[in-house]
């Protein structure tokens, strides 16, 4: 590991080289240059790739970041041991997914790779050592860590912080560098505060003392898990209204920005969708909801989980209604499905509503022609494995192809089925993609990007989310264009 000074400031460590450790810790070593950071993950391939020029997160801006820091004062390993030794603050960036099996399966988290990295610090660590929660965690996760590193540390002490992270993918660079708060929890002890006052220099680095918001530990542990079960609760809000927009000629975005208006409902996070995706807007929500059962608030936890429920129905509305809208039967029909990642600007695939959206497809045995800018067949194929999406006894290539751009997924295909939001598909030349598709043609716009009306004056067969036209779903109901739509 090739180092650019001997003396540094502070020595820092983050065990978890993923979607947060790896750019999170690259914008604190661009603005905290005399400070070392090591990265480390049990991952050999992650930490290769972190060392490459081909990153294994698609972030943008992030290339240039990189480029700028590492080797500088920012190295990435996998030897874990020698990084606990050696710096002074951990943070630990582990995933904590939805548990599979056992007690909670299917709604708590997975603590499993945080015990196992807050055990290692304890039993490796020779000088006292601040431990920061990075990942996203269960209330009172610090108090059982703080147990499991007392009974097995060496007479080393640990200072535990929680400073959850709020970095959405795609806009990470801006949000790690010019976050709405940095949130610091620490024990209202002497060396609790000491702990927190030196995270918070860090941070001070770069962001506004005003916005390095401290608070204790339940609080902070607590806060992250209520921001996204807040952001999602608005997403499955707007989502709820855009299925009454449907059968009532009320236009969702119209809708959407009226209220919006409303300084004390505000405008964001207001895009009626095919229904949220990404690894922590479910698994948080049914982890907080996991939670208040454990404590006895049954209604607590009813509440949150219908956030979840209320998502999964619109991402089946929306291939329910792709199917009926073409008939009730797309057996056999080549769909263009574009968009694979979770949201734009990411490669991220997990939860991402093209599993569902496609898995139902599938059981109605139609035929996938998907295309993504930045997810590999590779990844397509494993997330098709790994979630059971293709029905019993059928092979990949038998119901689906990956192809290399939209015109070609449009080709020869009934339906167009826009589920990730990227810039690209609104600017393609959708007269050449009408021309080369079967007809009557439609498009079902998951995003409500696509500009509508020139899209019917084509000839396309418009369906979107919360919108006034394309409402014919049953069989027997005519699809619908307002008089507007034609003049
Ligand atoms: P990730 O899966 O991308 O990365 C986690 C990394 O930790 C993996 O590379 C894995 O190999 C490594 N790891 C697991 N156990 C380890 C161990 N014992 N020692 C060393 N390395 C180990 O996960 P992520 O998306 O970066 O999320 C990390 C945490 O941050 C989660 O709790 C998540 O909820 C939270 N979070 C994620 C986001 C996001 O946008 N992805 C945003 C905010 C918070
Ligand atoms: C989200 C939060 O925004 C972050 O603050 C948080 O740190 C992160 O989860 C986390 O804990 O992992 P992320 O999932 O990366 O970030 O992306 P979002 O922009 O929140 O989008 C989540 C999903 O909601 C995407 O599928 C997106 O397309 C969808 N969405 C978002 C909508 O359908 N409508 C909207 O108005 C906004």
């Amino acid at each position: 590991m090739a180092e650019a000074k001997e003396t540094w400031e502070y020595k820092v460590c983050c065990i978890g080289a993923g979607y947060v450790g790896g750019p999170t810790m690259a914008i604190m070593a661009k603005y905290c240059p005399s400070v070392k950071i090591i990265v480390v993950d049990i991952s050999q391939r992650q930490i290769d790739a972190w060392n490459s020029n081909k990153l294994p997160v698609y972030e943008p801006g992030l290339d240039e970041v990189i480029a700028e820091v590492r080797d500088r004062n920012l190295f990435f390993s996998t030897d874990v041991d020698s990084a606990i030794q050696e710096c002074d603050m951990i943070f630990v960036s582990v995933n904590t997914p939805t548990k599979h099996q056992g007690v909670g399966a299917g709604r708590a988290a997975n603590l499993k790779n945080w015990e196992s990295a807050a055990r290692r610090i304890a039993k490796v660590a020779t000088k006292p050592k601040i431990v920061v929660e990075k990942s996203t965690l269960p209330v009172r996760t610090a108090a059982a860590m703080q147990q499991v590193m007392q009974a097995n540390q060496h007479g080393v002490s640990f200072e535990i912080l929680s400073n959850p992270e709020f970095l959405a993918e795609g806009t990470a660079i801006n949000d790690l560098t010019k976050p709405d708060r940095v949130l610091i929890g620490g024990a209202q002890t002497k060396s609790g505060k000491e702990a927190v006052a030196k995270l918070a220099w860090l941070y001070a680095h770069w962001i506004p003392q005003e916005r390095i918001v401290t608070t204790n530990l339940w609080s902070s542990e607590l806060s992250k898990l209520v921001a996204n079960a807040f952001l999602a609760q608005r997403i499955s809000s707007i989502n709820s209204i855009s299925a009454l927009c449907e059968v009532t000629g009320a236009d969702v975005q119209e809708v959407a920005r009226a209220v919006g208006m409303d300084r004390r409902i505000g405008p964001y996070f207001l895009n009626a969708s095919v229904g949220f995706g990404g690894s922590c807007f479910q698994k948080d929500i049914l982890n907080l909801a996991y939670l208040c059962e454990t404590f006895g608030l049954k209604e607590v936890a009813d509440y949150w989980n219908h956030v979840v429920r209320m998502n999964d129905w619109q991402k089946q509305r929306f291939a329910t209604k792709m199917v009926s809208a073409m008939f009730g039967n797309i057996t056999g029909k080549r769909i263009a499905m574009f968009g694979f990642a979770f949201k734009k600007d990411t490669g991220d695939t997990r939860e991402t509503p093209a599993l569902s959206v496609a898995k139902h497809l599938l059981q109605e045995r139609a035929f996938l022609a998907l295309y993504d800018p930045k997810v590999e067949e590779e990844q397509m194929r494993n997330d098709f494995a790994e979630n059971n999406v293709l029905p019993e006894g059928c092979r990949f290539d038998d119901l689906a192809v990956v192809t290399s751009d939209p015109y070609e997924a449009a080709r020869g295909a009934h339906a167009i089925a826009v589920i990730t939001e990227w810039n690209m598909f609104a600017t393609l030349d959708y007269q050449k993609i009408y021309d080369n598709m079967e007809k009557p043609a439609y498009i079902f716009d998951g995003r409500n990007i696509l500009d509508h009306k020139s899209l019917i004056k084509i000839g396309f067969r418009v369906y979107a989310i919360g919108k006034p036209y394309g409402v014919g779903t049953k069989m027997d109901e005519a699809y619908h264009v307002p008089p507007e739509f034609l003049e």
